[in-house]
């Protein structure tokens, strides 16, 4: 894959880069700001080599039509403020008021378009229509750079399509990702202990499948944890429980005993009577949930075992948090997880999404960690082996099919 500097000399270019700035937003305030944060290198770099920078990114999943909920006006500030730059906005992403923004930048100027999916050729599944977008993307441009790490995996106009029509290369987040998951991949460092959590079993399917063959030990925490207990025969009360895939739980258990995988779930929970910040919490053995009481978090014991597992590590990926953290009763299981990562001698990473929120809002620094991923879904199916379009384009394969 092509890096910024095979682009040549950009001074005076207008560089189109695709960014991730997803962020959550409470209203017009954003809750964590580690994309616009993440994004911020190559932006910079551009700027600096004169470029006439164009930020292109998304927000949330408006329905291909501009909805205000949806702007990137605040991030655009956002990044101005990190930058401690002017960053210009354009209220449409192909249309007059980015035609004329962009028509505006002076070398090292940078600019952000609106949401690039209020326009449904963005995401659409017809190669046509997002083809015909993807053209008036790229006549705003001179040159693309792929830098959005979060939405590599997704078959549409500004990650994929583009690529084919203006001169490509990835920025230095895609490649520090790609690099990153790579050492997860290919002859990690062991002991290899990958932890899991979060709510359904059903969301990390492909990321067991893959990593049952490579891990030397898989901890198992969160919401899906309850459908592992399940199969394992004990009751989990009230606990999030996905019935259709107790067998694939139970498959998982016989498979990692086969592999020589240390298949790790907790002994102990925090249960309580209610999904409630307030709901009296107690402790009780993983396998006596009482029946009207359901699992919030992974109890002290579980903890310190799974912390001591992970000290032990060269190398460790975790996704998905314990437990409820959002809520205080609930938070001392991923706080555990966070800190023994924090203390690994090797590479520790931690998957992006809600995992990476969690760090954040515990009160842990980036730096703390090897690495925090900016995807969510994309570290996850590149783990799974599976093709991400906007790397696959950027090695000049295309892909069949949409996501
Ligand atoms: C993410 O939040 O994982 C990325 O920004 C991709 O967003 P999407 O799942 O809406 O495509």
């Amino acid at each position: 894959m092509k890096t910024v500097s095979d682009l040549g000399d950009l001074r005076g270019k207008r560089v189109l880069v695709r960014s991730d700035l997803n962020v959550p937003l409470d209203g017009s305030v954003i809750t964590d700001d580690g994309r616009v944060r993440a994004s911020v290198p190559t932006i910079k770099g551009l700027a600096e080599a004169g470029a006439r920078v164009i930020v292109v990114a998304h927000l949330g999943r408006p329905k291909g039509a501009p909805d205000p909920a949806f702007s990137l006006g605040p991030v655009a500030t956002r990044l101005g403020e990190l930058l401690d730059l002017q960053v210009f906005f354009a209220r449409d992403t192909v249309g007059n008021d980015a035609k004329t923004v962009v028509a505006g930048l002076g070398n090292g100027d940078i600019a952000v378009l609106e949401n690039v999916r209020f326009n449904a050729g963005e995401t659409s599944k017809d190669d046509a229509v997002r083809g015909e977008f993807a053209d008036q993307l790229a006549a705003l441009a001179d040159v693309f750079v792929s830098d959005g790490f979060g939405v590599v995996h997704r078959k549409q106009a500004s990650v994929y399509d583009i690529a084919t029509r203006l001169p490509a290369a990835v920025g230095s987040l895609v490649q520090t990702e790609v690099e990153v998951l790579k050492r997860l991949t290919e002859h990690p460092e062991r002991p290899y202990v990958v932890v899991l959590g979060g709510s359904k079993v059903s969301d990390k399917l492909g990321v067991i499948d893959n990593l049952l063959d490579k891990a030397d030990s898989l901890l198992i925490g969160g919401g899906m944890v309850f459908t592992f207990l399940a199969a394992q025969g004990h009751e989990v009360g009230q606990s999030l429980l996905e019935v259709d895939q107790l067998d694939v739980a139970k498959g998982y258990i016989d498979a990692a005993a086969e592999k020589g995988v240390d298949l790790i779930l907790p002994t102990d929970i925090v249960v309580a009577p209610e999904f409630k910040a307030d709901s009296p919490a107690t402790i009780v053995p993983a396998d006596q949930i009482p029946a009207d009481q359901l699992g919030l978090d992974i109890g002290p014991d579980s903890a310190a075992a799974f912390a001591d597992v992970i000290r032990g590590a060269r190398t460790v990926f975790w996704n998905g948090p314990m437990g409820v953290f959002e809520m205080e009763a609930f938070a001392a299981g991923t706080k555990a997880i966070a800190q023994a990562l924090t203390e690994v001698d090797g590479l520790s990473v931690v998957g992006g999404g809600d995992s990476a929120a969690a760090v954040r809002t515990l009160g842990f620094e980036d730096s703390a960690f090897g690495h925090i991923s900016t995807g969510g879904g994309a570290s996850l199916e590149y783990l799974e082996g599976k093709t991400l379009p906007g790397l696959a384009i950027l090695e000049n394969q295309s892909v069949e099919g949409n996501d």
